[in-house]
């Protein structure tokens, strides 16, 4: 059946993906959502644009996939990338239909409010500050701790006040210091009910289905994101996916199946925006301490792509390229019979783009080598005979769908 999926769930699955992106600094855009909301609330903003609003909130740090940047964004907003993630941010939305309505308050969500374009919308200008005021506030909070925001109340009003006029509209620290003159405002930004406030949200101008050419949009968004965490990985998920398909179609895959499999693999990798930079571009083998950090990625793709509805099987398919035909996988040791032929299409495609690529450990491998050592994880029960003889067979075309994908 055509995939069909609701894009509010789609948006709040990607504002997941991009948290893991704080490792330890966890729910930062949810935060920044849930502050520029009940700020923009006594503005007096329609429903729709508190809609669009969270939803920028959400992704605001789009263009973020670095932990390290991501640290030195939250910790210090003046420091980082200075606003080089904004535009970045901007170029990854534009593209998409819906999301590109967002584009113009991320790319100017560290502009302060005198030097913001005279051009630019004034919805989009007011969103931005909002953002930003957001991104102030919930910095403050993390640099005093995030256990009980309530305890920071009066030195973080105390410094918004100070911005108004400077980097922030009068109006926008206005709405903001009545919105955080009851406790409720800052005791509900405490970790236990920032998901909660989001869950409860409507976003009813987001609750639009949408196909699977728009969510391969989505798909493509991903694997942008993840695929920027490192230059050893840049292009893998795409890699991955190009090469799915590849293999699929040789398999006899349905239509639908090959558009499927294609999204597993832009998408098979999300967790991994979890994964310290660090352990990425470690130039050697990592510790155990290390692999248990590394592990946790392919559990965390499942977690964020089954909570989407109509992705249960492609959550499935994507989750489980880690897993081994003889059980001894991670995350699940789900054993061959449990792996369906698309997730060990996705399991070949992971390891064939990795060989080929290089890594900080070593250098790419040459194509011809590649047949051999994915006859290794074969005799040691990991990967599938036969989509392996496939992927080995014509060896050309498979590293070209792994290498050059369109
Ligand atoms: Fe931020
Ligand atoms: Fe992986
Ligand atoms: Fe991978």
């Amino acid at each position: 059946m055509p995939l069909q999926i609701d894009l509010r769930s789609a948006v709040l699955a990607l504002s997941d993906a991009l948290d893991l992106v704080g490792v330890n600094d966890f729910q930062h855009g949810k935060r920044v959502a849930m502050i520029a909301r009940e700020s923009a609330t006594l503005l007096g903003l329609p429903q729709a644009r508190l809609d669009n609003l969270v939803c920028a909130c959400l992704l605001h740090d789009v263009g973020v996939s670095s932990t390290v940047m991501h640290r030195q964004l939250v910790h210090d907003i003046e420091s980082g990338d200075g606003r080089a993630h904004c535009a970045r941010g901007y170029e990854l939305l534009l593209p998409f239909a819906h999301l590109s309505l967002l584009a113009n308050a991320i790319r100017h969500h560290h502009t302060p409010w005198p030097e913001l374009p005279a051009d630019l919308d004034e919805a989009d200008a007011l969103d931005s500050n909002l953002i930003l005021l957001a991104d102030r506030v919930d910095s403050l909070l993390l640099r005093q701790g995030i256990e009980n925001p309530l305890a920071h109340r009066e030195g973080i009003c105390g410094e918004i006040a100070a911005l108004a006029g400077r980097e922030l509209a009068p109006d926008v620290a206005r709405a903001f210091l009545g919105a955080a003159a009851s406790a409720a405002f800052w005791i509900a930004l405490g970790p236990r009910h920032v998901q909660p406030y989001l869950n409860e949200l409507p976003l009813s101008s987001w609750r639009i289905t949408i196909d699977f050419p728009q969510f391969r949009h989505v798909a493509r968004l991903v694997s942008s994101i993840v695929d920027a965490k490192s230059h050893f990985t840049a292009a893998h998920s795409l890699g991955v996916a190009q090469l799915s398909r590849h293999l699929g179609t040789r398999l006899g895959l349905a239509a639908d199946a090959l558009a499927q499999v294609e999204i597993a693999g832009l998408m098979h990798d999300v967790g991994k925006l979890c994964v310290p930079d660090e352990i990425i571009e470690k130039p050697a083998h990592l510790t155990r301490l290390e692999f248990s950090v590394m592990e946790r990625h392919s559990f965390e793709t499942y977690q964020i792509l089954r909570h989407i509805p109509g992705l249960e099987t492609i959550a499935e398919w994507a989750a489980f390229h880690h897993e081994a035909l003889n059980g001894r996988g991670y995350p699940f040791r789900h054993a061959g019979e449990r792996l369906s032929l698309e997730s060990r299409i996705v399991a070949v495609a992971d390891v064939f783009q990795a060989l080929a690529q290089e890594r900080p450990y070593r250098g790419p491998q040459p194509a011809e080598e590649i047949p051999r050592v994915l006859e290794r994880f074969v005799a040691n029960e990991i990967l599938d005979r036969d989509v392996v003889a496939v992927a080995s067979e014509d060896l050309e075309a498979s590293w070209l769908a792994a290498t050059r994908p369109l």
